[in-house]
């Protein structure tokens, strides 16, 4: 079983990536392969001027061909989620997500953009043709503390038992959606060297 984590936040040391990598240690301690991509690893230029033909975005989608599910972790940017991640979205061919689960998770400044996961993020993830999207997870900056709360970024970061257990009943959902699916992927040729060990946070380290 293979998962392509796609980090959606422009930020070097981001929350919605906190969320991001909780699931990314459940599931490879469930021997899960992963593949993990952040939107800010993109050529800017190639996703502002939509070139449909660079190789970063011809590596992605054959990428996204060779695994069974997504998990995309995206911070509510104006109601919405960020434009690079919507840069990225829009070079990808029509049934880009087809045959995968995917489980959208979303962090915001409060509560007030709650339905940016259901309205902006979900309604994207079905034109792409997703098979299954898992219900999600919408967290607000309160909920996730760094060690520090003066703002120190370079300790540990903790989730609220709440959203940890709402992460936890939206992963088995996700894992059992996806072993439900038939077996349809590609192989992928670049196999080894796509898959890294703990890419997504090694800013802030593993969760406590
Ligand atoms: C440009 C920008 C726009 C934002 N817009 C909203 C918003 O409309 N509603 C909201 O609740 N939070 C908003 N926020 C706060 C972020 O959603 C929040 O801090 C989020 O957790 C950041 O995630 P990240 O650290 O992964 O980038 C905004 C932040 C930025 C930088």
């Amino acid at each position: 079983m293979r998962i392509l984590f796609l980090g959606g936040s422009p930020a070097p040391i981001s929350k919605s990536s906190v969320l991001l990598n909780y699931v990314y240690q459940w599931l490879t301690q469930e021997g899960i392969e992963a593949i993990t991509v952040r939107v800010s690893d993109f050529d800017a230029d190639a996703l502002i001027n939509a070139n449909f033909h660079h190789p970063d975005i011809k590596h992605f989608i054959t990428q996204l061909e060779s695994v069974d599910g997504v998990v995309v972790a995206a911070p509510v940017y104006k109601a919405s989620y960020p434009g690079g991640l919507k840069a990225l979205f829009d070079l990808l061919p029509e049934r880009a997500l087809e045959n995968k689960v995917v489980l959208p998770l979303m962090t915001a400044g409060s509560n007030s953009h709650l339905l940016a996961l259901d309205y902006s993020l979900k309604p994207v993830l079905g034109v792409l043709k997703a098979e299954e999207i898992i219900s999600g997870v919408y967290a607000c900056d309160s909920q996730i503390e760094y060690g520090n709360k003066a703002g120190d970024k370079t300790t540990e970061p903790t989730i609220s038992a709440e959203i940890r257990s709402r992460l936890d009943q939206n992963i088995r959902a996700f894992f059992r959606a996806v072993q439900r699916r038939p077996l349809q992927i590609k192989p992928l040729q670049t196999r080894s060297s796509e898959i890294k060990s703990s890419p997504l946070l090694s800013a802030v380290g593993e969760i406590k």
